[in-house]
């Protein structure tokens, strides 16, 4: 009898694209829409980087490579690792991945068995509920509440932790909060997850993208990813490469042996001329991502303030990443309820904090990847439908 798989019956995918579409379907029929729903920089790739893969396509990077990844590029991930994290991993500890969402999955596939839990933080990031799903396993959530700043409690960990805990994820500066853990918070992480032998993602993806007075630390500084940490890091954020599909584990080697096996398996290797493009972005001039960071720092302000001067509206002030988290509960809406409004009576496109978790109920996230007047725009229509 012709019937789907249980994997495939579990894939749910990305929910953000289903807003998206709502939203397009909203232009087509004439409306001006306002985004604010997608993590997608409004930015172009920087030209030095494109450059450099144009020179790549012309110079014969055309073929099949390593599917670990091009030496040349993981050769400079070992100078940047030593530079911003004080160690210098192996260089089979590292392999470059067609974007870092598929670090998510692959390394749940390598680490958890159908039945067993990976503690998450909730809200979060979709992937990590639907890739665990996936994989048959079970999200445990731990809040990330807001009197805490979003900012994961180690305690909360602890209690979360059964004998089927497999995996930690956590990620600093946080999607969707936009919020960063201290290194002491950091640290207290790396050691529950060291005294009950769990593994540990840790997504840095935003790590470049951290506003002034605020520390970077990451987990994996406590084992240099040779126990249990890995590393999930990427270019689409800072670097503004979203559809190039870039990203870069670093892990235990027995690990990241098992994910890249996984990885050639399914899509045999990144294409070689995008690997040279990372390079560039990582050894090349940066002025281009030092402008979009402080442009992103200007619009957070103007976002923030505007969206505190909405009554019903509390947004903290996020530390990191492009995005903010605002409770809406004080407009008597819950998220969806909120969404739908924005969307069709403002036509301002924004999530649904539920997106994200059951925690996010009561929060929307609004990326600030527009322009400034823009996201007045936005404040200024968000206000007048909820006045
Ligand atoms: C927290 C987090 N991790 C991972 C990713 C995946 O990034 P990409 O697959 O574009 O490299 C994203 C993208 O939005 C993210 O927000």
């Amino acid at each position: 009898m012709k019937k789907l798989s249980d994997v495939a019956l579990r894939a749910v995918g990305q929910p953000m694209f289903k807003i998206l579409e709502a939203a397009q379907k909203l232009e087509r029929s004439g409306k001006d829409i306002l985004h604010f729903e997608l993590g997608e920089p409004d930015f172009d790739t920087p030209q030095n980087i494109i450059n450099a893969a144009c020179d790549a396509l012309n110079n014969g990077y055309t073929h099949y490579e390593s599917s670990a990844g091009l030496r040349e590029l993981r050769e400079v991930i070992v100078e940047v690792t030593l530079n911003s994290r004080q160690f210098s991993p192996d260089l089979d500890q590292i392999l470059i991945t067609p974007g870092a969402n598929a670090i998510i999955y692959l390394s749940i596939a390598s680490l958890v068995n159908p039945g067993y839990e990976v503690i998450v933080p909730d809200p979060g990031f979709p992937t990590y509920f639907s890739s665990i799903d996936l994989c048959g396993a079970k999200a445990v959530s731990v809040p990330l509440k807001k009197e805490n700043n979003f900012q994961l409690d180690p305690d909360d960990l602890l209690r979360s932790i059964t004998s089927k805990t497999r995996l930690i994820i956590i990620n600093s500066p946080s999607n969707p909060t936009g919020s960063c853990m201290t290194p002491d918070q950091i640290f207290k992480v790396s050691e529950i997850a060291k005294e009950h032998d769990i593994f540990l993602l840790s997504d840095e993806i935003y790590s470049r993208l951290i506003f002034e007075g605020v520390d970077f630390s990451s987990a994996a500084t406590f084992d240099e990813c040779k126990e249990r940490t890995i590393i999930l890091n990427g270019f689409s954020k800072a670097f503004a490469m979203t559809g190039w599909r870039l990203g870069v584990a670093i892990g235990p080697t027995e690990v990241i042996n098992k994910m890249n096996l996984m990885l050639n398996t399914i899509v045999s290797c990144v294409p070689p001329f995008i690997q040279v493009a990372g390079i560039e972005a990582l050894e090349g001039d940066q002025s281009e991502l030092i402008r979009m960071k402080e442009t992103y720092y200007k619009r957070k302000q103007i976002i923030v303030s505007g969206l505190n001067s909405i009554k019903g509206i509390d947004c903290l002030d996020p530390t990191g990443a492009m995005y903010v988290f605002p409770d809406i509960r004080g407009t008597g809406m819950n998220s969806n309820e909120f969404a739908d409004i924005c969307l069709n009576k403002a036509g301002v496109a924004l999530l649904p904090g539920t997106n994200f978790g059951q925690y996010g109920e009561g929060f929307v996230r609004m990326c600030y990847v527009n322009t400034e007047e823009r996201i007045i725009e936005a404040i200024e229509r968000i206000r007048k439908v909820l006045e």
